[in-house]
Formats: structure tokens, C-alpha cells, sequence
């Protein structure tokens, strides 16, 4: 199990825990975390799975690919150079720990 933490844009912090290989969007709807839509499914075409990831783990994850950078031009909340598609995070035993925050609105 991988233990993962998000931050609602009040504060709030939820650890949720992952298998390898589930995406950190599947696993936060999945928990119905409020903030995380994934109204595309997971196919970078949607940006509604935007989160903003701690940076102590930005280093840890392998960097966006081109359709993801496009897609984050098209956040509803500001995009930051934290910024990541939580469905283009496939989770591993090395995000243990991994904390993300949640913008204001995903839509
Ligand atoms: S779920 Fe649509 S871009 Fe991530």
C-alpha cells in the first residue's frame, strides 16, 4: 500500500491509500475526495484532475508529458510550476508519502 495526502484548498487533509500502478486521480474519485472531477477518465483531455504537488515530491515524479503540458494550459484554477494532471501520476512505492494539494475549483 502507498499512502498518499491530499489538501483541500480549505486545509484539510485526507491520506488515502493506493495499490501500484492506480493513477492518483482513480484513487482520489474511487475515495470521493471532493475537488478531483476526472470527468475525461484519465485521458489527459479534460484538466479537471489538476492538483498542485508538494515540493518535496516534485523531483520524484517523471515530468509531464507534451499532451499533459497542453492540457494544463486549460486548468480552471491557476496553473503553477507545481502543477500536474493527478491522472498522469501513476503511483509507486517510491510517492510513499506523496502530498498534493487541491485548487479551488476544477471547473
Ligand atoms: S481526468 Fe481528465 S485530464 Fe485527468
Amino acid at each position: 500500500m502507498i499512502n498518499i495526502n491530499l489538501i483541500d484548498d480549505s486545509g484539510l487533509k485526507q491520506t488515502l491509500q493506493a495499490t501500484e500502478g492506480q493513477s492518483l486521480m482513480q484513487v482520489a474519485v474511487s475515495a470521493g475526495v471532493r475537488g478531483i472531477v476526472g470527468e475525461c477518465g484519465g485521458s489527459a483531455m479534460c484538466a479537471t484532475c489538476h492538483v498542485y504537488v508538494d515540493d518535496a515530491f516534485t523531483d520524484q515524479l517523471p515530468p509531464p508529458l507534451e499532451t499533459e503540458l497542453e492540457m494544463l494550459e486549460c486548468t480552471a484554477s491557476e496553473r503553477r510550476p507545481n502543477s500536474r494532471l493527478s491522472c498522469q501520476i501513476k503511483l509507486t512505492v517510491a510517492q510513499e508519502g506523496l502530498v498534493v494539494r487541491l485548487p479551488e475549483r476544477q471547473q
